[in-house]
């Protein structure tokens, strides 16, 4: 049997894991290959100075930017399976910056020795499925040395994320905006906005994110322009909240509440979408960002075609955990572990998460629904089970002390689900804390500090 795997960020590396925990456990597993764009693993935690295209004429993948801190608890997305502790043999706080997510996150995988498995450089280009063979054959762009390829698989599974391919919508005048409009996909840190006016369209993360990184490093004024909802937070004295945007006039941005804000850079935090090229329309999911999408039998099943899986395509609360409850899932199904039902139990199936996805109302809803979401996939897997419960907690206390202070909560600390180590406060405030590196987050004593 052989297991072909698009993308090697998280999802894609927690599908190589369990399957390489199987083999450890004595079981014989696939034949398995894992192809990626770029030339490293991490998916969106492997940094980018790139926007537009990349070196090989590729749509740059990479959404994260400079000073970039985690805006969940790591508590919350710890590994079940190789710990914090375990990484870096001493407790840290509890909203480590991307490059220290990043090295957890390699440490798992270096460990378990997986990396042979990656064809780096690789970019899919199609897929087609033979209906007799029970095949996908799957088109290869070796980048490095322009060289195209197919090769066969019995199950395909796409990791390639889904937060990648900007959403961006047109206001009128914005032909004639004279400043810098770009989206958060292009975003590589604030640097270039300091003293500046901004404007960030959208109230999710993006722009929540953005908004305080730039407040924090110096920008002169945001506005935030919310469609739906606002983010709806205290926020200081510089950055505020308007309904949406209706046009530009040259630099002056014009609210559907009558007001209106000069503003010298706009930011569009206005989401993603779901994108697969390389996928005809039929083995294509097709969704917004939302918990439960739809034709996915227990979130990585595609209904329509059993032998395609998709990973880490729902909104996420859950994030690396998730990921490797889904990937253990995979294949275990692969494996004969676990058996996919009929295609009416299917539907019916995901019929009830979805009314469940759909009767939810406030973000605790929200995390309720993903914690038995991922309980559900973890109680039918050997991926060690852990307190859901106390991470769905945990996920409240984030959600009510980022209203409470959108400045400081990043300065809170929590105790892991996992070892039961409490997170030690980081030795400068989040505020205070200009300086992203592993090594001043690590290493750095504050009674070093020159006096
Ligand atoms: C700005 C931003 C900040 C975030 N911050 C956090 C955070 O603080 N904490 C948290 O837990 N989560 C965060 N996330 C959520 C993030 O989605 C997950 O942490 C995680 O990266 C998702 O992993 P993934 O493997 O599913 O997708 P990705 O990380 O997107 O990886 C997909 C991989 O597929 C590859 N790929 C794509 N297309 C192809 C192709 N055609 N051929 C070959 N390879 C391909 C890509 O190069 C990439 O390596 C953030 C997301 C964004 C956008
Ligand atoms: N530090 C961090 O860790 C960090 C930072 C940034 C992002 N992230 C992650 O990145 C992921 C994506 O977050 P995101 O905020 O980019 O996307 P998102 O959560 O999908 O939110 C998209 C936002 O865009 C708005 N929007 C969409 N179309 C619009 C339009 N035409 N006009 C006005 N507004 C529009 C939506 O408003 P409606 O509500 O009206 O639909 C919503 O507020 C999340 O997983 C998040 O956790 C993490």
């Amino acid at each position: 049997m052989r297991i072909g795997i698009i993308g090697a960020g998280p999802s894609g590396l927690a599908q190589l894991r369990a399957f390489e925990s199987a083999a450890k456990k004595g079981a014989e597993i696939p034949e398995v290959e894992c192809f990626e764009k770029q030339s490293d693993w991490g998916g969106l935690w492997n940094y980018t100075w790139r926007t537009g295209l990349g070196q090989y004429g590729e749509p740059i993948h990479g959404s994260m930017y400079k000073y970039l801190w985690s805006n969940g608890p790591k508590e919350c997305l710890e590994f079940a399976d190789y710990s914090f502790d375990e990484h870096f043999g001493k407790p840290i706080s509890s909203y480590p910056p991307r490059p220290v997510l990043f090295d957890y996150i390699q440490g798992r995988v270096k460990k378990a020795d997986i990396r042979k498995y990656i064809k780096f450089n690789t970019a899919a280009r199609w897929v087609s499925f033979d209906e007799e063979k029970k095949e996908f054959t799957l088109v290869l762009d070796d980048l490095e040395n322009n060289r195209t390829y197919s090769k066969t698989f019995d199950h395909l599974i796409i990791a390639t994320g889904h937060f990648s391919t900007p959403n961006m919508p047109h206001f009128k005048g914005i032909e004639n905006f004279p400043g810098t409009v770009m989206h958060a996909h292009d975003f590589r840190g604030a640097d270039q906005f300091k003293g500046k006016k901004l404007l960030m369209i959208g109230s999710s993360y993006s722009a929540e994110d953005i908004g305080v990184q730039c407040y924090k490093h110096g920008a002169e004024s945001v506005t935030l322009s919310y469609r739906s909802n606002p983010i709806g937070v205290e926020w200081p004295e510089g950055i505020k909240e308007v309904p949406l945007l209706t046009h530009f006039d040259k630099k002056t941005a014009y609210f559907s509440d009558g007001s209106q804000q000069e503003v010298d850079a706009v930011i569009m935090c206005t989401g993603y979408q779901h994108k697969f090229p390389f996928l005809p329309s039929e083995m294509r999911l097709k969704t917004n960002n939302c918990l439960y999408p739809d034709g996915l039998y227990k979130g990585v099943v595609f209904d329509n075609l059993p032998q395609l899986f998709y990973l880490g395509m729902q909104d996420q609360y859950y994030t690396f955990n998730m990921f490797d409850a889904q990937a253990w899932y995979v294949r275990d199904i692969i494996m004969g572990k676990i058996q996919i039902p009929t295609q009416e139990e299917r539907q019916t199936d995901i019929a009830k998460w979805m009314a469940g996805e759909a009767a939810t109302v406030t973000h605790e809803d929200h995390v309720d629904f993903q914690t038995d979401y991922v309980r559900e996939l973890i109680d039918n897997t050997d991926y060690p089970s852990f307190d859901l419960d106390s991470v769905a907690e945990l996920f409240k206390i984030w959600l009510k002390q980022k209203e409470e202070n959108i400045l400081t909560y990043r300065d809170q600390v929590y105790k892991s689900v996992m070892t039961n180590t409490l997170a030690v406060k980081h030795h400068t405030s989040w505020m205070e804390e200009m300086n992203d590196s592993l090594d001043k987050f690590l290493n750095y004593k504050p009674e070093a500090k020159e006096v």
